[in-house]
């Protein structure tokens, strides 16, 4: 019994009911509030980059249907209470429950490589598709360089130790000063939890067209 508990998969949350109406109406709250894409898109992103975390990376959002200020803490909560319904063990479920309540980059502390392989998928997913309205990047620097960023990739060099996120950045749109503006913070955030997992974090940047 202890043994099948166990077993609970991403598809098995992404088909909880109450998962499928957090993730919507998260990202449609947020939306209304003028921040980027931040539903399935996203969060199925974080998920595939996140391969301790799978989970975690899908639901790390939810948080934002109770506010956008403190949606990693009511996140944690609102994720071990239907991981539990689905019979996960508490000693997983507090794995997800500190890996999602640690995510934001102004409060994010790396606990585990659960939380260290989260927060580094979720702050590289800076890309054109999370744009909601192309009509802002004049005036919304966030749009402006999400829309900027054509291609965005996660890669690891196991035997150097080493995560890079590499950019591709059409500097017509941008360029690398607007995105370390606003992402000094995340990046930052990317290197103390790449340090967690033993590894130093390097962003590499190439211009476009
Ligand atoms: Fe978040
Ligand atoms: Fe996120």
């Amino acid at each position: 019994m202890e043994k099948d508990k166990k077993m609970i998969t991403l598809e098995q949350v992404k088909n909880h009911p109450d998962v499928k109406v957090y993730i919507k109406k998260a990202n449609e709250f947020l939306g209304v509030i003028g921040y980027t894409e931040h539903g399935e898109r996203h969060g199925n992103y974080v998920a595939k980059s996140a391969r301790l975390g799978a989970i975690s990376g899908y639901i790390h959002d939810i948080g934002n249907v109770v506010s956008r200020h403190i949606h990693p803490e009511a996140g944690a909560y609102l994720a071990s209470q239907f991981l539990k319904e689905l019979g996960m063990p508490v000693d997983d479920r507090v794995m997800i429950m500190s890996a999602v309540g640690n995510h934001d980059e102004g409060t994010c502390d790396a606990v585990s490589p659960v939380s260290a392989a989260l927060i580094i998928a979720d702050k590289s997913d800076v890309h054109r598709s999370r744009v909601r309205s192309v009509k802002e990047i004049k005036f919304d620097i966030h749009d402006r360089v999400n829309y900027a960023v054509t291609k965005s990739e996660l890669q690891m060099n196991a035997q150097k130790k080493v995560i890079t996120l590499k950019l591709d950045i059409d500097k017509d749109i941008s360029d690398m000063v607007e995105y370390f503006e606003i992402f000094t913070a995340r990046m930052v955030a990317c290197r103390r939890a790449a340090r967690l997992l033993g590894c130093t974090f390097d962003v590499e940047v190439t211009n476009t067209p």
